[in-house]
């Protein structure tokens, strides 16, 4: 990609952790909303995507379970982004999925930004999860160290800002760039058959601009964008680099973690689609 065809954007920001530590209720506290509560026993079966904007500045964020079923969808987190938030309860402390969240963000080679969590908690104890992931290589700054621990409680809003602008910070210094003006590009972040609406897939677009009516070809499936509805549940026209988005019009239901491209023509999309190997 030619340099000058670059352009700032946003960055994605995968929030990962052991189960219950407090994941959905911190991006809730993020956007003041209540998704948790709309959630089947409050465990997270899904990546779920929002876009948040502070002061002008945007940040994607996508949600993980860490129910320990959902290995996968921690990797795929892991995969599609720029940051990883590590959520650790400051009561719970260090747990398989903590390790296993560190393990997927190590391997994509992501940035990791600590939020111990619960702070509000009498049984919060910051210095023991300092101590527990200094085992993990995530030592703090006031410990010498290099990684970012911000102290937060999803409960009472405590640190919430710090936290934010420690990921805009961080993305600072990352230049996150893209080229809009090309055929977009990205990633399926989860994919379903609806009854009314045929095959559903939210897609991360990664470089370029996906327009209504543009061909695609994600795996063995392709299509023409027949609508795309934003995070916010917004039909739009067209979504830029860092943006998550509903599409319709795919002829089946892309697995989860692939890859779609935009196609010069139906044509080029199915044949794409045809000789497609997994
Ligand atoms: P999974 O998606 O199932 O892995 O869980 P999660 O990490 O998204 O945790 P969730 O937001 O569902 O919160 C789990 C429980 O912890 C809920 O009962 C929350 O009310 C509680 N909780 C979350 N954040 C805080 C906090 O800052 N303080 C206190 N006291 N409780 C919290
Ligand atoms: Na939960
Ligand atoms: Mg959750």
């Amino acid at each position: 990609e030619d340099p000058k065809n670059l352009v700032p954007r946003p960055p994605v920001v995968c929030v990962m952790g052991h189960v219950d530590h407090g994941k959905t209720s911190l991006l809730d506290a993020i956007r003041s909303t209540r998704v948790t509560d709309r959630e089947a026993g409050g465990i997270t079966q899904h990546i779920g995507a929002s876009v948040v904007s502070i002061n002008g500045q945007k940040i994607t964020f996508l949600d993980t379970p860490g129910h320990e079923a959902f290995t996968a969808m921690r990797m795929r987190g892991a995969n599609s982004t720029d940051i990883a938030i590590l959520v650790v309860a400051a009561d719970d402390g260090v747990m398989p999925q903590t390790i296993e969240a560190i393990n997927h963000a190590k391997a994509a080679g992501v940035e990791i930004i600590v939020a111990v969590n619960k702070i509000d908690k009498p049984s919060a104890n910051i210095e023991k999860v300092k101590q527990e992931l200094s085992e993990y290589e995530l030592i703090p700054e006031d410990w010498g160290g290099s990684t970012i621990f911000c102290p937060v409680s999803a409960h009472t809003k405590e640190g919430i800002d710090n936290l934010l602008e420690m990921i805009l910070l961080t993305a600072e210094v990352m230049e996150l760039k893209a080229n809009p003006n090309r055929n977009a590009r990205g990633l399926v972040i989860e994919a379903q058959l609806d009854k009314g609406r045929g095959a559903v897939a939210t897609v991360l677009v990664q470089k370029g601009t996906l327009h209504v009516g543009d061909s695609i070809a994600c795996g063995s499936s392709y299509g023409k964008v027949r609508a795309m509805i934003d995070d916010k549940g917004q039909r739009v026209k067209k979504a830029t680099p860092s943006t998550p988005v509903e599409i319709l019009g795919l002829n089946s239901v892309p697995a989860a973690g692939e890859t779609f491209v935009v196609c010069d023509s139906d044509k080029e999309a199915k044949s794409f689609a045809d000789t497609y190997i997994s």
